[in-house]
């Protein structure tokens, strides 16, 4: 689990992160606990999913060396504009109780992105942001980014799972040394059932979710599967020991529907 990816930086991300999405309360506290000591080493959060002092607090609490913790939160796109972020940042940073975090997005390309990422560079010198990133970006979004960007996002987290396997901007954004995340990896849980993918798990004796975990990894994709379940999370980690296929890979690619989930896109998102 704590195995990574080098980004353009020259720093490592755990391969795998805990997503909280939809996590809240001692739920949200005790799946984080649950995954360090399991053996994760990122958390995956935002301002916007209402529990980075949960998240922070089980960072806290767990024991665990903070500067081996990977923890990942994200500007809310209301906040990308004059004025607020700073103050978004800082309330992430004081909601988590802690002195910095390791990777912080830009959560939507909406409002002002370019300024928003000036903040973001700030933050970066200072040493309170370890790398800085972007997310749902579609490659004309990050062109339009580089115009102005001084310093490259070290990733982009989009929706992938089976029926969206996002192949263009995954692409572009493994041409441009960007490491691309996958949120919802499991399809929001809807895909576990799928023919395809049983058959897959039957013959290699895994389930589906860690045949879809895999998947996401021997793409190089880091992935935030989001459970608050023990056994689901620990199932989820459990994907190091087997190697699918070309031919099953090429089945996984082949089952793309180019459709996201719908839920959470903003209106105001432009595709
Ligand atoms: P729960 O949190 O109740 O365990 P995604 O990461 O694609 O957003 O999917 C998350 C959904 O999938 C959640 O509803 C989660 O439920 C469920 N889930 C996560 N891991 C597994 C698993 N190994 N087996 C079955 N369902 C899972």
């Amino acid at each position: 689990v704590s195995s990574t990816f080098k980004l353009n930086n020259g720093n490592e991300i755990p391969v795998m992160a805990l997503g909280s999405w939809d996590s809240r309360g001692d739920e949200a506290y005790q799946a984080c606990l649950d995954a360090l000591s399991s053996g994760y080493r990122h958390i995956d959060t935002a301002a916007y999913y209402e529990n980075e002092a949960l998240v922070g607090a089980a960072v806290r609490d767990c024991e665990i060396p903070r500067e081996e913790i990977f923890v990942t939160s994200k500007m809310w796109y209301e906040d990308m504009v004059e004025g607020k972020q700073e103050a978004a940042f800082e309330k992430t940073l004081k909601g988590l109780g802690l002195e910095y975090v390791d990777m912080y997005l830009l959560h939507w390309p909406i409002n002002d992105v370019k300024g928003s990422w000036k903040v973001l560079e700030k933050y970066y010198e200072q040493g309170l942001i370890k790398n800085i990133g972007v997310s749902n970006f579609r490659p004309k979004h990050l062109k339009q980014l580089e115009v102005t960007a001084n310093i490259a996002p070290a990733v982009d987290q989009i929706e992938i799972c089976p029926f969206l396997v996002q192949e263009e901007t995954v692409n572009y954004c493994q041409e441009h040394d960007i490491v691309v995340e996958a949120w919802g990896p499991l399809g929001k849980g809807k895909q576990l059932s799928e023919p395809e993918i049983v058959a897959i798990a039957k013959k290699y004796n895994k389930t589906p979710a860690q045949i879809i975990l895999r998947w996401h990894l021997q793409r190089g994709i880091v992935s935030l599967p989001k459970s608050v379940h023990k056994e689901r999370i620990i199932q989820n980690a459990d994907i190091f020991d087997f190697e699918l296929s070309k031919e099953d890979m090429q089945i996984m690619m082949s089952m793309d529907l180019r459709e996201s989930t719908g839920r959470g896109y903003p209106e105001q998102y432009e595709y």
